[in-house]
């Protein structure tokens, strides 16, 4: 009975919302930056719902995304939801622009602006007059007194002159949540862990490279599926290359190889966090599977800090 109630309301704030979107675009443009997390797709979706082809989905390849990740999001909305999606592949531009930078908000910085960027151009070429933007409520009431800036299409609106529609706004993540499986999303993405914007480019501590992102790429995705495979719930669970090497033996012979951290987590809004008791087994399985699997990597240790005093990400 309860249920049902609820997923009237999901029902009726879903036709709220495209009922507001409809009238407020009207016969204009509408475009969003869809990074394929739950926030932006719920509200594509809803967009979508709303206005159909004349919403332009724009989704960015920063080369910083999860094994799989640009594949899965086209083939979803593209191909499943009938999105008009712009796909735009600017791996390029974001690893140039990070050549030589160590400092993790000189990272973050970097990134958003190219992101910005890239995003402003296609923006421009739409002429769109609606920015539809996956904003939630933790997002603008955390926003004062960040430890670390978080990347996302800030400042956007006033740059290309857009009005800003978001229709997530008062919502939290677990509510994002209900509405993305109320409309019909995969499980895939409203059970997402959260990626943090700049993606796998904050996992590679220090410089970024594609030689070290596709290292860190392939951890991460053995660390996931060891995690699904288990059947654990952790609010994130992912692999961090650090930039220290480290000794070990191949056979009779000394190696000299990348270190992998594991940081698995739990926790209810990522303002603080606990490193999760992960069984023994499941550890050493990925332990096993990163060495075997990556051959530059020659160790993998886990992190058992909580936060405070470490954050969930390492940089
Ligand atoms: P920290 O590392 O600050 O992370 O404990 C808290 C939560 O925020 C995510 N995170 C980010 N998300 N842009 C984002 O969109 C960022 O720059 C960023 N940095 C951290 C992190 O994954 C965790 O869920």
């Amino acid at each position: 009975m309860l249920k049902e109630k609820v997923m009237l309301m999901w029902e009726s704030f879903i036709e709220e919302k495209v009922r507001e979107i409809r009238e407020t675009v009207g016969g204009g443009k509408a475009i969003i930056a869809l990074s394929g997390g739950v926030d932006s797709s719920t509200a594509a979706i809803l967009a979508h719902k709303a206005i159909g082809d004349k919403l332009y989905a724009v989704f960015v390849n920063t080369g910083f995304l999860r094994k799989g990740e640009p594949e899965f999001v086209i083939k979803t909305f593209r191909d499943e939801f009938g999105l008009n999606l712009i796909y735009i592949d600017a791996q390029d531009r974001f690893f140039e622009a990070l050549k030589g930078v160590t400092d993790p908000e000189q990272k973050r910085k970097i990134i958003g602006k190219v992101f910005i960027d890239v995003f402003e151009e296609v923006a421009k070429e739409i002429d769109a007059e609606f920015l539809i933007q996956g904003t939630i409520a933790p997002d603008w009431i955390e926003s004062q007194g960040k430890i670390k800036s978080h990347h996302n299409v800030g400042g956007l609106p006033e740059r290309l002159n857009l009005k800003l529609i978001e229709p997530l706004r008062d919502l939290y993540k677990d509510e994002v949540r209900e509405v993305a499986k109320e409309l019909g999303l995969p499980e895939k993405i409203y059970n997402r862990m959260p990626f943090p914007g700049p993606g796998l480019a904050v996992r590679v501590l220090g410089e970024v490279t594609p030689k070290k992102v596709a290292i860190v790429r392939e951890a991460n995705a053995i660390v996931e599926e060891e995690i699904e495979k288990a059947k654990l719930r952790p609010w994130q669970a992912f692999a961090v290359l650090l930039n220290v090497k480290t000794v070990g033996v191949q056979g009779d012979i000394r190696a000299y190889k990348e270190t992998i951290a594991v940081r698995i987590v739990e926790s209810l809004d990522g303002m603080t966090a606990n490193a999760m008791n992960v069984p023994w087994e499941v550890l050493q399985r990925i332990a096993f599977r990163i060495t075997s699997e990556i051959p530059q990597v020659g160790r993998v240790l886990y992190d058992i800090t909580n936060k405070p005093p470490a954050t969930i990400e390492f940089e």
